[in-house]
């Protein structure tokens, strides 16, 4: 049969990455960090000289894009650009936004739209999508749809955090700044805008571990299976 579909969205911040890394583990399922395409893009524009809203420039940029998603050893996704593994590249403030950007373009959503369903439906078991549009727009027929989200302090919290165990030089205020025009921007796009699909099962993690997180969408995906 075809791969099962698990579908995480939410806001920045909300704690997916880590949660989707571990829901996906536990299931055996493949990871597929949807953002992680959209911050790929932003890199390989702003390294070809490609203005984030240069739709003419993204669309060439996109017809040969030699992305590659590889599953790492114990859990998580490494992104490779011509082959290069530019995962902790595209994790600075900069490729942030850029990516934000970028995701506003129709040009890029449609173009990184079979993409994204191609890698999910070559999943073996199944796949573990994480993203902001997974479960209205890319698999709105998806097995299982979850919406993450918590309070924009407890957001901007954990990215800063994040940021600082990785040794970047930022400022919590600046976390929060760039987080509140990211998800402006997601949310207000007309194309594909951050919201929960109707059939999503919505967790609020402020004051949940990220354990209990998983538990809970395991728990749940285990129940569908
Ligand atoms: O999840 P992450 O922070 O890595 O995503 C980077 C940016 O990519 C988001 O701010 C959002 O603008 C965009 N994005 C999107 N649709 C997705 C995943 C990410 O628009 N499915």
């Amino acid at each position: 049969g075809r791969a099962f579909l698990v579908a995480i969205d939410g806001p920045a911040g909300a704690g997916k990455s880590t949660v989707s890394r571990l829901v996906a583990e536990r299931l055996g399922f493949t990871l597929v960090d949807t953002g992680a395409i959209y911050r790929t893009v932003a890199l390989a524009a702003s390294r070809a000289g490609i203005a984030f809203d240069d739709d003419d420039g993204l669309g060439r940029l996109l017809e040969s894009l030699p992305l590659e998603l590889r599953q790492v050893q114990g859990g998580g996704q490494a992104v490779l650009l011509g082959g290069e593994d530019v995962s902790k590249e595209i994790r600075t403030p900069a490729i942030s936004l850029g990516a934000s950007a970028v995701s506003a373009r129709p040009v890029v959503r449609s173009g990184l739209l079979e993409l994204q369903r191609r890698l999910a439906r070559s999943a073996e078991a199944g796949a573990v999508l994480e993203g902001r549009d997974i479960g209205t727009v890319v698999f709105p027929d998806a097995d299982a749809k979850f919406f993450l989200t918590a309070s924009a302090e407890a957001r901007a919290r954990r990215r800063y955090d994040e940021l600082v165990a990785k040794g970047e030089k930022v400022g919590f205020d600046e976390v929060l700044a760039d987080q509140e025009k990211r998800d402006r921007s997601d949310m207000e796009r007309p194309i594909a805008p951050l919201r929960p699909a109707d059939d999503a099962v919505r967790i609020d993690s402020t004051s949940m571990s990220k354990d209990e997180v998983v538990d809970t969408i395991v728990a749940e995906v285990r129940r569908r299976l």
